[in-house]
């Protein structure tokens, strides 16, 4: 059975910083994860974690800790797929 993907854009990647009630995601290599239940979990703490929520954090991931095996780890808190924003606005 397929597993049906939110697409995620730019924008609604945006909204989720973990801030005003709500979630905080991160995209990792095209794949979109909820991080917050993880939180608390992470080594290296909240507040470096949250450096990639929002946003695309497959950069600064690889930079800190390229070694770390986010698929396994995250599975259970995937989202859905980062797509491009859709031309022409909403
Ligand atoms: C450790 C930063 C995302 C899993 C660390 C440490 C830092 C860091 C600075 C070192 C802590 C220490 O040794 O004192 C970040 C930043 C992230 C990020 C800036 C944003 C992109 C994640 C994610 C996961 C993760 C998404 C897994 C789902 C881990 C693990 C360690 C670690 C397992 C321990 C690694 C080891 O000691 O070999 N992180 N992290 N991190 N982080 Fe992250």
């Amino acid at each position: 059975p397929s597993t049906p993907y939110l697409r995620v854009t730019p924008s609604m990647l945006k909204k989720q910083s973990g801030r005003r009630g709500k979630d905080a995601w991160m995209a990792l290599n095209g794949k979109v994860y909820n991080v917050t239940p993880y939180a608390k979990f992470h080594p290296g703490g909240v507040p470096e974690l949250m450096r990639g929520a929002a946003r695309d954090g497959t950069r600064l991931f690889g930079e800190v800790h390229p070694w770390v095996n986010y698929e396994t780890m995250l599975s259970s808190c995937l989202v859905g797929l980062l797509v491009e924003e859709p031309e022409g606005g909403s």
